[in-house]
């Protein structure tokens, strides 16, 4: 449990062996909450979660809408891989987040991965990965701090970024406790056989994969066929002029 103050009620949630939990009713965001305990020294395994953020964020700047019944929950991890390779924790993130959905999205939906790290209920977000780090250490990691959202009971209205909630009384208590089983059981997987069957787990299940995507990166737009992932996790596409462009960091839109 976290301090008495803002301390919350965990209805008894267990997490796996490792793993330590911070409950609160209300933080300004888990993953700031997360990045102060790591600064601070908080051990590999810290959880912070909060059933209300004032001021969740997402990737590129943006804010996420973190209103209760929603889970908002940042996992501080310490990793002994490389910093190199920490950007593939994004993929077994989302991997998590698609496994423990699969226990809890109504029968007849449809779950997908769209890249880097977005998991998709029925083609709309339900979900949201953002990766914080800082360097240093023997590994050149400090610590990485990886935030997830799961739109449970609402989600926001955004034309251009459609999205969905998961409903059907899933709570984010039982989504979290399942969501800390599968993250923990991808990581251990991750440090003994590395990205490559995660990798393949999440093209299975990729979301426009052989068909048309454009992507925004920071300065341009690009359009091309997405043609699967690097051994890295990097975005491979296919341009019109058939040369091939890996993309590490953007943002794709799918046709709709
Ligand atoms: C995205 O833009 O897709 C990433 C959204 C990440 C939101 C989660 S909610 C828990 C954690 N705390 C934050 O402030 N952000 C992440």
């Amino acid at each position: 449990m976290a301090g008495a103050e803002g301390a919350s009620a965990t209805g008894g949630l267990m997490l796996p062996p490792g793993f330590s939990l911070r409950a609160h009713d209300e933080i300004d965001s888990t993953n700031e909450e997360a990045r102060r305990l790591a600064t601070g020294g908080a051990p590999h395994g810290t959880v912070v979660w909060a059933r209300r953020q004032t001021a969740g964020r997402g990737r590129r700047g943006r804010s996420w809408v973190s209103e209760p019944g929603n889970l908002f929950v940042s996992f501080l991890l310490r990793p002994s891989k490389p910093a190199s390779e920490a950007a593939q924790i994004s993929f077994l993130s989302a991997l998590a987040v698609g496994e423990t959905l699969d226990r809890f999205r109504p029968a007849g939906s449809t779950l997908a991965y769209k890249w880097p790290n977005d998991v998709l209920l029925d083609g709309a977000k339900v979900s949201g990965i953002l990766l914080e780090s800082a360097g240093g250490g023997p590994t050149g990691l400090a610590w990485l701090v990886v935030g997830i959202g799961i739109n449970l009971a609402h989600h926001p209205d955004d034309v251009e970024r459609p999205a969905a909630h998961v409903g059907a009384g899933a709570t984010p208590e039982a989504v979290l406790a399942v969501l800390a089983e599968r993250l923990a059981s991808w990581l251990a997987r991750w440090e003994c056989d590395g990205f490559g069957p995660a990798r393949d787990v999440w093209l299975a299940r990729a979301a426009g994969l052989g068909g048309p995507v454009t992507v925004r990166l920071a300065n341009e737009t690009i359009e091309g066929t997405f043609d699967g992932l690097g051994p890295d996790g990097t975005l491979s596409l296919i341009l019109a002029d058939g040369s091939r462009r890996a993309i590490t960091a953007g943002d794709v839109f799918l046709p709709a």
